[in-house]
């Protein structure tokens, strides 16, 4: 403990994420790591904060008329600014411990493709909940980081990061951005395919939860090799007679109902690996692609990829902590990286 507690400063990264929220505090590391997710209850026309997180997600899909499960975060931006603040200032409290009175610094990854009000309603929400200043800081940078790429060296790297809401896409050199792009596939996007796979081959309805944990049970994005792989049981309402059923579903089914969005993933790597100046391109093939983010973890993705671009895919150690862990060190080399920590727009 410190003996004059002032001097240890609390300053803040936080990766606000589609699927996951993550603080980093300096110095510490990460510390909290939670759905982002907001349960209200309604009374009398008026909503109150009931659950943030951990206890709101399992709620989703659950709640009865008077509760509301929420995840404010859409698409890797925010869909619902009441909710998303609530979510920040909540577990910004949940961390910040008062032993000083100073306001923490804070820098929030944003995604790439980030318009100008949604980044000025990132730094706002930021700044209500407590911030003495909020940075902001492009998340294929931040991932990069986290994966332990040589960003501020002169060479070319490329950082795919699949997170619940997007796919960007990212090649870097000398601590900057040289090609970005972000597609709006992801986790989210990958748990809507398997819920219309089984809906239009089983007659089967299945919630969000269920076609997540069918994704990261059995997920993959190549067929098996024996044509069928491992089998999961699961259970929804038939939509014939409308009770509830098991049923089973393969590999194989979710190798093709995740087809496309894996087909969407390719592409987008493909395109970017065609913008790419041709010096960096040849780094790239030296070098191959770091695969960041939850998505990251689908069986076989990194396969698929490596069929599909002739190139070396890695995924990156603790892929869902890249870009928090990215964040984090952005406040521990901020001198180094001034030039793309973004305080004021
Ligand atoms: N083993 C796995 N296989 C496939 N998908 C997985 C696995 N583990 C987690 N995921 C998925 O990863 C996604 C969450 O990843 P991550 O936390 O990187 O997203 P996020 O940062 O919240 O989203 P975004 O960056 O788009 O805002 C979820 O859709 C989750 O279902
Ligand atoms: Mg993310």
């Amino acid at each position: 403990m410190s003996l004059i507690p002032g001097l240890f400063s609390s300053d803040m990264a936080i990766d606000l994420g589609t699927a996951n929220t993550l603080v980093y505090i300096r110095g510490k590391g990460i510390v909290l790591n939670e759905p982002s997710v907001v349960a209200y209850h309604n009374k009398d026309g008026k909503k109150q904060v009931l659950a943030v997180g951990e206890d709101a997600k399992l709620m989703l899909g659950r709640t009865p008329g008077s509760i509301e499960a929420i995840r404010p975060m859409r698409d890797g931006v925010i869909a619902d600014f009441e909710a998303a603040e609530e979510m920040i200032k909540h577990f910004i409290r949940k961390v910040h411990k008062r032993t000083t009175f100073s306001k923490p610094k804070i820098i929030v990854c944003v995604p790439h493709g980030a318009t100008p009000v949604e980044k000025r309603a990132i730094r706002n929400s930021v700044l209500q909940a407590g911030a003495r200043r909020a940075g902001l800081l492009s998340e294929p940078i931040a991932a990069a980081i986290g994966a332990g790429m040589p960003i501020t060296e002169p060479t070319g790297s490329m950082v795919v990061d699949i997170g619940g809401g997007t796919t960007e896409v990212a090649v870097l050199s000398l601590g900057d951005i040289v090609y970005a792009r972000s597609v709006r596939v992801g986790g989210d996007r990958m748990d809507e395919a398997i819920i219309a796979y089984l809906r239009r081959h089983q007659n089967l309805l299945i919630g969000e939860s269920t076609a997540e944990r069918i994704k990261t049970s059995i997920g993959t994005a190549r067929m098996p090799d024996d044509g069928r792989g491992a089998v999961m049981t699961i259970r929804g309402r038939d939509l014939l007679n409308g009770v509830p059923k098991e049923t089973e579903i393969s590999q194989a089914q979710v190798a093709e109902a995740l087809a496309e969005p894996v087909q969407q993933i390719c592409d987008a790597v493909m395109q970017a690996l065609e913008a790419t100046p041709p010096d960096l391109a040849a780094d790239i093939v030296d070098r191959g692609v770091m695969l960041t983010g939850g998505g990251a973890l689908l069986g076989d993705l990194d396969l698929s990829l490596r069929e599909q671009t002739g190139l070396s895919i890695s995924v990156a150690n603790e892929s869902l902590n890249c870009v928090a862990l990215g964040t984090g060190k952005s406040l521990e080399y901020e001198k180094q990286l001034r030039h793309v920590i973004d305080y004021d727009s």
